[in-house]
């Protein structure tokens, strides 16, 4: 099977910071992987890279087989992948509905009417829909950033930290709207520092540190894995 998402050997220098080294990165169709690390092990600057917000020094970046390194974000959105960021960033001004109204969808504008309802529905913003983004809950907000992912039906989505501070009762709503997302086809490669997240969700988890895969398996087979312990912990 062809991996939707392949990072083979990719490099990222910001001056004399290597902050992604040498990265290589599955992620097969209808897969849900983990990306773990400590912070500064370059997970952010790795999502850049894939979706074309940085241009990797070294390495190829392919989606569905077609190398798209070096390709502008607004290409790699329309080539199937989406994105959600650490830190949500809807259009404050606008409605929630009108924040979906904002992705360049292809079809009609029947089609992207009813899936605008559908995801209004299915991400529990319905009773927002008409309020400015910039009055939502931190939780809302990642979850119209989300919808407008959705709006472009994407073969992968990342997510950036879905739950840095959400509380934990929306975060079970959110666990479950990934998984129903992810059931409907979409791989997901999903950032994470709540170990509870990753392991509820991902069926693969990768370990990176220092800008490296330095482990992958189930969630169960890294959390033995003596390396990975080393580079949480720093070596203690
Ligand atoms: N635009 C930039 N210019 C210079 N250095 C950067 C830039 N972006 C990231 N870095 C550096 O690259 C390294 C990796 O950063 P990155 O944000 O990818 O880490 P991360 O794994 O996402 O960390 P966190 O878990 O804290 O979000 C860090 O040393 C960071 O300071
Ligand atoms: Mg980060």
């Amino acid at each position: 099977m062809t991996p939707v998402l392949s990072v083979d050997n990719v490099k990222k220098r910001f001056g004399g910071i290597v902050a992604v080294d040498g990265l290589n990165l599955e992620v097969e169709p209808g897969e849900i992987v983990g990306l773990i690390g400590p912070n500064g092990a370059g997970k952010t600057t790795t999502l850049n890279l894939i979706t074309g917000f940085l241009t990797p020094n070294e390495g190829r970046i392919s989606l569905n087989g077609t190398e798209v390194t070096g390709d502008s974000p607004d290409s790699i959105s329309k080539s199937g992948i989406g994105r959600t960021f650490q830190i949500s960033k809807p259009f404050g001004r606008l409605s929630v509905y009108e924040n979906l109204l904002v992705p360049n969808v292809s079809c009609g504008p029947t089609e992207q009417e009813a899936r605008i309802d559908r995801l209004l529905q299915e991400l529990h913003l319905e009773e927002v829909r008409e309020n400015r983004a910039d009055e939502l809950s931190g939780g809302q907000k990642k979850l119209l950033e989300l919808a407008r992912v959705l709006m472009l039906e994407p073969d992968l989505i990342l997510l950036d930290e879905p739950a840095a501070g959400i509380n934990p009762a929306l975060m079970d709503d959110i666990i479950d709207d990934i998984q129903r997302i992810n059931e409907q086809g979409t791989a997901i490669l999903v950032i994470e520092h709540d170990m509870s997240v990753i392991s509820e969700l991902c069926e693969r988890v990768v370990v990176m540190n220092a800008g490296r895969n330095i482990a992958s398996g189930t969630f169960e087979e890294i959390r033995g894995d003596e390396t990975v312990c080393e580079a949480y912990l720093g070596g203690t």
